[in-house]
């Protein structure tokens, strides 16, 4: 009996032994063996872009990586819009604890994100002979009050793309306004040359208010003046600007698709070579060297009206460092690699986009691949420019809107205009 009693005392103090040396030598593998693994574990660096140029990314990813084995480089795909992706990127800074470290800018955000401090003022980490290397139009473009806040990676404008055999075959010029574009549009389809004209991105969405600072420019119009802020949506300039793009359609030198059409639709209905003239970004230049129109192509600066200058809106990208970054030397480190004169090369040379270093619209490589370089660097140094003021996003969706209820006959240019005009005023007003 006796025995029996004492029993399970020392069956139990060796099983608490046991248990005391298991959980210390655990501990001593989580210090010593697990914990430095994790500590050396790259920190990761997160960035959201559009999932085609993401795509693009991926050998500067790699590369980064392979030289930088200390950060893990993530791209966060989005959908293929701007005003998506800065839906995205709003929606996580407003709601705090935001997974990115970088942002991927367009131009045009810049004024709103670093108002609201959602970005780190570069200015620290650049001096001025690097800043000089870069067009002036993206390095402005940054800027915000006293900060630079946003690192030009790839530069954009508006351009008119033209099907140099058609216009061979027509024995026509390539046209410099807009009377000389509807009049070749006409020739063409009525000789059976191509079914449509011309074609724009006439969409409710970005793309709609950065072509129609184009068309205002070449009317001699304008958006909004940055100086003073008084707004020209209601001149008669302006509402020339919306009645021609609306005699594009009114003619059938327009399908009346292009209302629904952003840049991609009108860059497969151009490479599917059945229209004489398109209005796009230096991106589609690459592209359509893969399609049915290969070789018969040429970019030239966009149209105007007799008297005033072309304009290419000022678009383009680059990166910002999060405010709320944990990483801002590591995330430092992606902006100085992606900006190399090396690394911009090659991404210019793989994608055909425009790069933001001045030396690269002259360099032999890339003039040799596209020869219209050194001439789409004088057309984007004379860029037309939106409106950089920090309520853009408001702004642009109230000119989208009017625009798009008129080019759908909801109201007429100049009611539309003169309503936009007097959104916008009130909108600056606030
Ligand atoms: C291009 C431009 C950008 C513009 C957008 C509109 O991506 O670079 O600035 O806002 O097109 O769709």
């Amino acid at each position: 009996m006796l025995v029996l009693k004492r029993l399970p005392f020392p069956k139990f103090r060796s099983t608490f032994w046991r248990w005391l040396g298991l959980v210390y030598a655990t501990l001593l593998i989580i210090q010593f063996i697990i914990l430095p693994v994790f500590s050396q574990q790259p920190v990761k660096i997160r960035v959201m872009m559009q999932a085609l140029e993401a795509a693009q990314w991926e050998p500067i990813e790699a590369a980064f990586e392979a030289d930088n084995p200390d950060i893990d480089l993530e791209i966060i795909k989005a959908p293929n819009a701007t005003n998506l992706v800065e839906d995205l990127y709003t929606s996580a800074f407003l709601l705090g604890d935001s997974p990115y470290d970088l942002v991927y800018l367009d131009i045009v955000w810049v004024p709103k994100f670093a108002a609201a401090g959602w970005l780190q003022d570069l200015s620290d980490f650049v001096d001025e002979a690097e800043i000089n290397q870069f067009l002036k139009g993206d390095i402005e473009g940054g800027r915000y009050q006293d900060g630079l806040y946003r690192w030009p990676f790839r530069s954009d404008g508006g351009m008119l793309y033209y099907r140099t055999d058609l216009l061979e075959k027509a024995g026509l010029q390539p046209p410099e306004t807009f009377a000389e574009l509807l009049e070749a549009s006409q020739t063409l389809q009525d000789q059976g040359l191509a079914e449509w004209g011309y074609v724009w991105q006439g969409k409710q969405y970005e793309g709609l208010a950065a072509m129609f600072v184009e068309i205002l420019a070449g009317h001699g119009a304008y958006w909004v003046n940055p100086e003073t802020l008084e707004v020209g949506l209601d001149s008669d300039e302006a509402i020339a600007a919306l009645e021609f793009l609306k005699e594009t359609v009114a003619q059938g030198i327009s399908p009346a698709g292009v209302t629904t059409y952003a840049e991609e639709e009108t860059r497969r209905l151009f490479q599917s070579g059945n229209t004489a003239f398109l209005r796009n970004w230096p991106y589609v230049f690459a592209l359509a060297e893969d399609s049915d129109i290969a070789g018969n192509y040429a970019i030239k600066p966009m149209v105007h009206a007799p008297g005033a200058d072309s304009g290419a809106c000022q678009g383009g990208w680059g990166l910002g460092i999060a405010k709320s970054t944990k990483h801002p030397e590591e995330a430092w480190r992606v902006l100085e690699f992606i900006s190399s004169e090396a690394n911009q090369r090659e991404f210019v040379l793989a994608t055909g986009y425009v790069p933001s270093r001045i030396s690269l619209f002259t360099d032999e490589a890339i003039v040799a691949k596209y020869p219209h370089y050194p001439e789409l660097l004088k057309a984007i140094e004379n860029a037309a420019l939106r409106p950089p003021i920090a309520q853009y996003a408001q702004a642009s969706d109230i000119l989208q809107r009017y625009l798009s209820a008129a080019l759908t006959n909801k109201l007429t240019p100049s009611q539309a205009l003169k309503t936009a005009a007097r959104e916008t005023r009130s909108l600056l007003a606030r």
